[in-house]
């Protein structure tokens, strides 16, 4: 039940950002939305340790324009927007959300949201710097994937691509994030909803 073809979104993404030529995601054999993004480093970006990269939310956004109920999980310092909803867990007073919560039990109901967006702590270390321990990836994942619509959008932003049930869900795209010169390069794993 996929709204719009990946290569439809790919399409979005290229008249959004003509000017990011290199950055145009390319479809391979109609089922995986691939593409490399250089963002550059941001020092006026929010500080907040493990912060998004700078444009990655409008370049993800611009994939999605067919989303009514977004989920970010593990919202760290994103600003509030209307039609969204952000769950940290809080431990620290520079994070900020509208609903506190565990990203393994979220407070929602079963098909709730169109789209998730999720930025984990990449490694026991950084869990730490927040205040908190190393969720299970696949613990997340499944929790997401709980609350998502069928046909429904996941974009995981991690270091490594993480673990999932495929009968839950199918892996339809990769977008590797180099941000800089001796930065660690992220990737974002996109699934959609089964
Ligand atoms: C990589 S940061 C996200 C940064 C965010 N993308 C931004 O641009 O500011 C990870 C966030 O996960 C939160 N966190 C860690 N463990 C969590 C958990 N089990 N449930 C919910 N949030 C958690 C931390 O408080 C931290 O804000």
């Amino acid at each position: 039940v996929d709204r719009l073809p990946l290569s439809y979104r790919a399409k979005l993404y290229r008249d959004t950002f003509p000017q990011f030529p290199d950055s145009w995601p390319w479809v391979e054999t109609g089922r995986w939305l691939n593409a490399i993004w250089v963002t550059g480093n941001d020092y006026r970006g929010s500080g907040y340790y493990g912060s998004y990269p700078r444009g990655y939310l409008p370049r993800v956004l611009s994939l999605f324009p067919d989303r009514v109920r977004t989920l970010h999980v593990f919202s760290g310092s994103l600003p509030p927007r209307p039609g969204e909803v952000r769950v940290d867990l809080l431990p620290n007073p520079d994070a900020r959300a509208d609903v506190k919560a565990d990203a393994r039990h979220l407070p929602f109901g079963d098909r709730t949201f169109d789209l998730v967006l999720a930025d984990p702590p990449y490694s026991s270390l950084d869990a730490e710097r927040y205040g908190t321990t190393m969720p299970s990836r696949l613990a997340v994942v499944r929790e997401i994937a709980r609350v998502l619509e069928p046909g429904g959008y996941l974009v995981w932003l991690d270091l490594v691509r993480p673990m999932y049930r495929k009968s839950e869900l199918e892996g339809v795209g990769l977008i590797g994030i180099v941000r800089s010169t001796n930065h660690r390069v992220r990737l974002a794993t996109i699934f959609r909803r089964r």
